[in-house]
């Protein structure tokens, strides 16, 4: 009697000890599910993105406050159905600790209300609407938003001879805010908006709008396009003669796109643009960070996409560090608040009250250095807040 109880009693221990250590396997693990436009128009997007968590990875270790960071990336193709389905599956089933990724706004915005329920941590690394932060109390954002980065453009432009502006956007949530904050700025210093026009974010035919822009004349085209759409724009603008006709090209830095500026050729050179971070930001931090991922990935050159997902991955890692791997979604996102660091594309916090990114915008100009098109920096402005949140 005696022994038999003994042998359960021990065989229950064992079963117990097997179980919690099952569990104390999976509780020592972290997850980050990244979601990502992987194949499609902005697969650019995603592979920018997941060569630098990579990257971030290979350089800080894959072990954090005794937890092991586990990375699991999934392909949206940037349709919001198939994030939200994705998102949903990577909380419950695979119970992440954190989401990421987030190639469009769109995207970013569908899986927001999980976010919430969840009570999951969102790191958006590249959609770049002002509202999405809004979205979801559990959103941090490490790209940048086209508020931030298009006022520089609408004090640079009227400075610097341009008096009149067609305005191309892509027509959706980013397109929207870089049109108006552009137009906005851009005419409270005196300047004249002639026309504003939206394309289609689907296979864009440029083609017409091109056209209208050349019988309008005005002195620039202001030009908004997501990573990828860039190098289309612009070989039709130098196709078309626009130049020649005396119209310059004044954009956003997503269209003068670090993935895609050295195939544009020399009809690139001279245009200027506004934006959060260069390949060519002479920076001890960024030439490392550039040397490191080119090493990595050999025919690849890091674009503004590259540093919100390493910039994120940072945010992620400090958060569960600060927390000493204990905690859960709400004390991760608390962690994540306010954090201050020099990026690859200089000095950048979390605004803790918005939870938006703080940064340097930079005015750049497409030159030639070793051979190789680079968006220049000539000028800067310090530490700005997401003018979109001000309203
Ligand atoms: C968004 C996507 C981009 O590729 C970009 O350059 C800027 C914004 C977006 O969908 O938010």
């Amino acid at each position: 009697m005696q022994r038999r109880q003994l042998i359960q009693t021990a065989g229950l221990t064992a079963l117990a000890l097997s179980m919690s250590l099952a569990s104390a396997q999976d509780s020592n693990k972290f997850k980050i599910g990244l979601i990502l436009p992987m194949t499609g128009q902005q697969a650019s997007t995603g592979r920018q993105i997941e060569a630098a968590a990579r990257l971030y990875m290979a350089q800080n270790g894959d072990t954090v406050a005794g937890k092991k960071i586990e990375l699991i990336v999934k392909d949206d193709v940037a349709t919001p159905d198939v994030t939200k389905r994705l998102a949903q599956e990577l909380i419950v089933n695979d119970k992440v600790n954190v989401i990421a990724g987030f190639g469009v706004t769109p995207a970013a915005l569908a899986a927001a209300p999980l976010a919430t329920q969840s009570k999951t941590p969102q790191v958006v690394m590249a959609a770049a609407t002002s509202s999405i932060t809004e979205a979801s109390p559990y959103i941090v954002r490490s790209s940048f938003t086209l508020p931030q980065v298009s006022v520089a453009m609408g004090d640079w432009a009227p400075k610097n001879g341009v008096k009149s502006v067609v305005t191309l956007v892509a027509d959706y949530g980013p397109g929207n805010d870089a049109e108006k904050f552009f137009t906005e700025r851009f005419q409270l210093n005196g300047g004249k908006v002639v026309e504003k026009l939206r394309v289609p974010l689907r296979n864009p035919d440029f083609a017409p709008f091109l056209q209208k822009v050349r019988d309008l004349k005005p002195d620039a085209l202001f030009v908004f396009v997501p990573s990828g759409a860039g190098a289309a724009v612009m070989k039709q603008f130098l196709e078309r003669g626009m130049d020649k006709a005396g119209i310059r090209m004044i954009a956003t830095g997503d269209v003068t796109d670090d993935d895609q500026l050295n195939d544009m050729g020399d009809g690139a050179l001279g245009v200027v643009t506004s934006h959060h971070y260069s390949a060519a930001h002479p920076s001890p931090t960024n030439k490392k960070f550039v040397e490191a991922f080119q090493k990595a990935n050999p025919k690849m050159r890091p674009n503004f996409m590259a540093v919100g997902g390493y910039d994120g991955m940072r945010v992620i890692y400090e958060a569960l560090k600060a927390t000493k791997g204990q905690g859960g979604g709400d004390a991760l996102l608390a962690a994540m608040k306010g954090q201050i660091f020099e990026s690859p594309r200089g000095p950048v916090y979390i605004d803790a009250q918005t939870r938006d990114i703080v940064q340097d915008v930079y005015l750049r100009k497409v030159e030639k250095k070793d051979g190789q098109l680079y968006n220049v920096e000539f000028d800067v402005i310090k530490g700005v807040k997401d003018p979109g949140k001000a309203k």
